[in-house]
C-alpha cells in the first residue's frame, strides 16, 4: 500500500491534474521562467557580440596590438649547429657540408636578383619610415634591399663553402625582429661585437677565450645592422621584408679545442641585457674545429 502512495505521489509532483501543475507550476509560471531565461540569455549574447565588436574595431590588421616587448630583443646564429655549437673536422668534407647546406637554404632568399625583385634599394643611414597618414594606409609597405654580395667572404658567392674547408668558417648573426623599434638615437647604427666569453675559473677569477678565438673579420666591416632596416612594420605590414645581417669569419681559431664566443649588440637605443636574461642583446655559441694536422 504503502509503495502505491509513494509512486501516486511521484506521479502527481511530475504531474498533477487536478491543479494542472506540471513539476509544481502551472504552465504560465513555467512560461514565465522560460520567457526571463530567453530574455536573459539574449541580453548576455548581445553583450558578448557588442563586446566582441568593438574590441575587433580597435584591432589594427596591419599592425598587432599587443606584442610582448622585450626591452632588448635577442640574436641567434646561422647555421645553428646543434644547441648553438659548430663542431667540425676540416679535412672532413661531409661534417661540415651541412652547415654549409644550411647557410645556402638561409642565404637564398638574399640573393642579389631576389632582393632587387622584390625590395627596393634605400637610401642607407637613415630610418626608412613610411607611417600611415590620417587618411591613407600606407600599405603593403615596402622593405630594402639587403644584398647577399654585401656579406663578401661570406656571402658563400666566391667562397661557395663560407671558408670551412679551410678551417676559417663564418658565422651569420641576426638581430630578432621587434614592430616598431628604433634602435638608434642618433645615426649610429647598431653593430655587433664578438669575443671569447668570460668564464669563472675560480672564486673572483675569470678567463676567457679571446686568445683561443683569435682575429675576427666583419661584414659588413662594422659590424652594422643599417638604420635603413628600421623600423619593421610586421609580417603583414611588410610581407617582403629581410632582416639584415652581420656575418663574422674566423680567421685564426686554435684548433681541436672548444672555443666559447660571445657576440653581442650595441646600440644607444636598446638596453644593454641584463646579466640575468642571457639571450637579451646577445648570442653564445661554442666553435670547436678539428684538424689532423
Ligand atoms: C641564390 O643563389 C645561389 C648561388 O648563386 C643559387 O644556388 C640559388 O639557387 C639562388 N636561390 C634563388 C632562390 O634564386
Ligand atoms: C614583394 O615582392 C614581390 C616579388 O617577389 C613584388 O611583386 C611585390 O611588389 C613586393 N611587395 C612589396 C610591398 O614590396
Ligand atoms: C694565430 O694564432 C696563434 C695562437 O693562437 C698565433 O701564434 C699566431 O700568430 C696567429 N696568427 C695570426 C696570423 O694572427
Amino acid at each position: 500500500m504503502a509503495k502505491d502512495d509513494k509512486k501516486n505521489e511521484w506521479k502527481e509532483f511530475v504531474w498533477n491534474p487536478r491543479t494542472r501543475e506540471f513539476m509544481g507550476r502551472t504552465a504560465s509560471s513555467w512560461g514565465l521562467i522560460l520567457l526571463f531565461y530567453l530574455a536573459f540569455y539574449t541580453f548576455l549574447a548581445g553583450l558578448f557580440s557588442l563586446t566582441m565588436y568593438v574590441m575587433l574595431q580597435t584591432l589594427n590588421e596591419h599592425r598587432p596590438t599587443w606584442q610582448d616587448r622585450l626591452s632588448t630583443p635577442g640574436m641567434m646564429i646561422r647555421p645553428q649547429g646543434e644547441a648553438l655549437e659548430i663542431a667540425y673536422t676540416k679535412e672532413d668534407t661531409e661534417s661540415w657540408d651541412m652547415h654549409v647546406q644550411a647557410l645556402n637554404r638561409f642565404l637564398s632568399s638574399y640573393n642579389d636578383s631576389e632582393q632587387m625583385k622584390k625590395n627596393v634599394n634605400c637610401t642607407p643611414d637613415q630610418y626608412f619610415t613610411q607611417e600611415d597618414g590620417d587618411s591613407v594606409w600606407n600599405n603593403p609597405k615596402r622593405s630594402c634591399q639587403f644584398l647577399r654580395s654585401t656579406l663578401d667572404q661570406c656571402s658563400g658567392l666566391e667562397d661557395r663553402y663560407y671558408g670551412y674547408d679551410q678551417g676559417m668558417p663564418c658565422v651569420i648573426i641576426k638581430f630578432n625582429r621587434v614592430v616598431g623599434m628604433y634602435p638608434s638615437k642618433d645615426s649610429q647604427a647598431p653593430f655587433v661585437t664578438c669575443s671569447g666569453k668570460r668564464y669563472r675559473v675560480g672564486k673572483d677569477e675569470w678567463a676567457d677565450d679571446s686568445e683561443k678565438m683569435g682575429q675576427l673579420m666583419y661584414f659588413p666591416p662594422d659590424g652594422s645592422f643599417n638604420l635603413m632596416y628600421y623600423p619593421y612594420y610586421g609580417k603583414k605590414a611588410q610581407v617582403n621584408y629581410s632582416q639584415p645581417l652581420v656575418a663574422i669569419k674566423f680567421l685564426n681559431i686554435t684548433r681541436n679545442t672548444e672555443v666559447n664566443v660571445e657576440c653581442k649588440i650595441t646600440a644607444n637605443n636598446i638596453p644593454e641585457g641584463s646579466e640575468r636574461d642571457k639571450f637579451a642583446g646577445r648570442v653564445s655559441f661554442k666553435l670547436r674545429i678539428n684538424s689532423k694536422n
